[in-house]
């Protein structure tokens, strides 16, 4: 490590959205962050391949640029390089080199640090230098830094977040204006919130991802990304924001995560939330995560899921953190994971759960529906909570709703798949979680 550096030199290997908002932030900031680590944090290389025909903010002009980050991971002026690239190519070769190049290494990377979060960490203990991540779960809200610093003290029991601000920013929509998904994904893809294809947001990969990072950092465990449950938004209507309005209920993208004796449950999926509850006034492009620890109990992280300063806000903490390492010559004080060594997941087996459930089905009109879900529910041991229908303006394509009482997972899946089998179903039936506890 360096104790005798009279400044920090960072190299900013992508120049997109957070790149540009993290040099912003650097070029802008640049004396108040001086004060803040004790000597001054200047950008010594830029990166991108196209470098040279990019717009980069005021200030960027003198800084050295080049178009291969070889360039940046073997400048010996370099203390800290961001990986600010993303995907899993050439972003872990920029990672990887720079570590062996004895640099210290920021990213913003959910996809690849869920991924091979683990084996960077070690390539980076092994090489004494730090390796923060901040920006890649929740961009502006520093719940890496909670859940390794802040309250380490306490036992992680249970976490639940909305963690994909386009998400949000959807199902948001479709609620205040009673529009359809397609609609208001077209919307979002207009105004630069939706990427052209849509799928790792609304399919919940990219929040996936970012569950498989906050389950490593709050209960100390590898977890594979393939093994967390996953369903996107696509199936969620304007009719279920109406049925889910009369429960009093709202609709969000929720990544859960529960620990019990029998192990970790996760899951990422469309789920009703009372409207009392605190996750449920999280709206438009905003995440938010709820921590519940054996201790502590509850404790509640919210603000900007993404964008190039919020994001930057991030990357550039992280920056300065790295330096506070480099300057005081010790090796990162704690892992990125809070844990010294991560343990094999342990998933939680599904029968260990219950929780209530909503069912909204499309039907063609026959008589005897009701009673036919109704014995296949008691055929696998679901009591019925209640059933609603709104006024009916169609009646070849029929909404309604079930909602059941507390089962688990499997017992709803088995009376789904039996459901789906009945001719006058036009779609098989949706199905969502009821939270009563966040
Ligand atoms: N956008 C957000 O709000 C947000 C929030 C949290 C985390 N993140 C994460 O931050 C990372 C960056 O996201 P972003 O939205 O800024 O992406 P982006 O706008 O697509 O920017 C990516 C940058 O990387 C450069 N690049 C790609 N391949 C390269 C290579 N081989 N060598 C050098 N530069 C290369 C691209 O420019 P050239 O084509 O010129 O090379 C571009 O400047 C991702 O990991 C993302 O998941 C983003």
């Amino acid at each position: 490590m360096i104790a005798d550096m009279d400044s920090l030199k960072v190299g900013l290997v992508g120049l997109g959205n957070v790149g540009c908002g993290t040099l912003q932030i650097l070029i802008e900031n640049k004396e108040q962050l001086a004060h803040k680590l004790g000597i001054p944090v200047e950008v010594a290389m830029l990166c991108s391949r196209s470098v040279h025909s990019r717009k980069l903010p005021a200030g960027a002009e003198s800084i050295a640029k080049t178009t291969d980050w070889r360039d940046v991971v073997s400048n010996p002026e370099v203390d800290v390089v961001a990986e600010l690239v993303g995907g899993t190519g050439a972003a872990s070769d920029v990672i990887e080199a720079a570590l062996a190049n004895g640099k210290a290494v920021v990213t913003a990377n959910k996809e690849l640090m869920a991924k091979r979060g683990v084996e960077l960490w070690q390539k980076a203990s092994e090489a004494g230098r730090p390796l923060a991540m901040e920006a890649s779960v929740a961009g502006g809200i520093p719940i890496h830094t909670v859940l390794r610093e802040g309250i380490v003290g306490d036992r992680i029991e249970a976490m639940a977040g909305i963690l994909n601000g386009t998400c949000n920013f959807i199902l948001t929509e479709m609620e205040k204006a009673g529009r359809g998904f397609d609609e208001v994904l077209a919307e979002a893809q207009k105004l630069g919130y939706a990427e052209a294809d849509p799928s790792a947001d609304v399919d919940g990969y990219d929040a996936r991802s970012k569950l498989a990072i906050l389950a490593a950092l709050a209960f100390g465990c590898r977890v594979p990304v393939e093994d967390i449950y996953v369903e996107g938004i696509r199936r969620v209507s304007d009719v279920d924001f109406s049925y889910a309005a009369q429960l009093r209920h709202t609709i969000r993208l929720l990544c859960v995560a529960r620990l019990s004796s029998e192990g970790l449950a996760l899951s990422v999926r469309p789920t009703l939330l009372p409207k009392s509850a605190i996750l449920a006034s999280v709206s438009g492009s905003y995440n938010a995560i709820w921590v519940k620890g054996a201790y502590g109990s509850d404790s509640f992280y919210y603000g900007r899921g993404a964008g190039p300063l919020p994001t930057g806000v991030a990357v550039v903490s992280d920056i300065i953190h790295a330096g506070r390492e480099l300057l005081s010559c010790r090796q990162n004080r704690v892992s990125p994971y809070s844990f010294r060594q991560l343990s094999a997941y342990r998933p939680a087996p599904p029968e260990s759960f219950k929780q209530p459930y909503y069912l909204r089905f499309r039907v063609e009109n026959r008589f005897g529906i009701i009673a036919d879900l109704a014995t296949i529910l008691r055929d696998h041991g679901i009591g019925i909570d209640a059933v609603g229908q709104l006024p009916i303006s169609n009646w070849r394509d029929l909404p309604f709703v079930i909602t059941v009482e507390a089962a688990t997972h499997g017992q709803v899946q088995g009376a789904v798949e039996t459901m789906s089998r009945l001719e006058y179903l036009i779609e098989p039936p949706l199905v969502m979680p009821m939270l009563a506890e966040f």
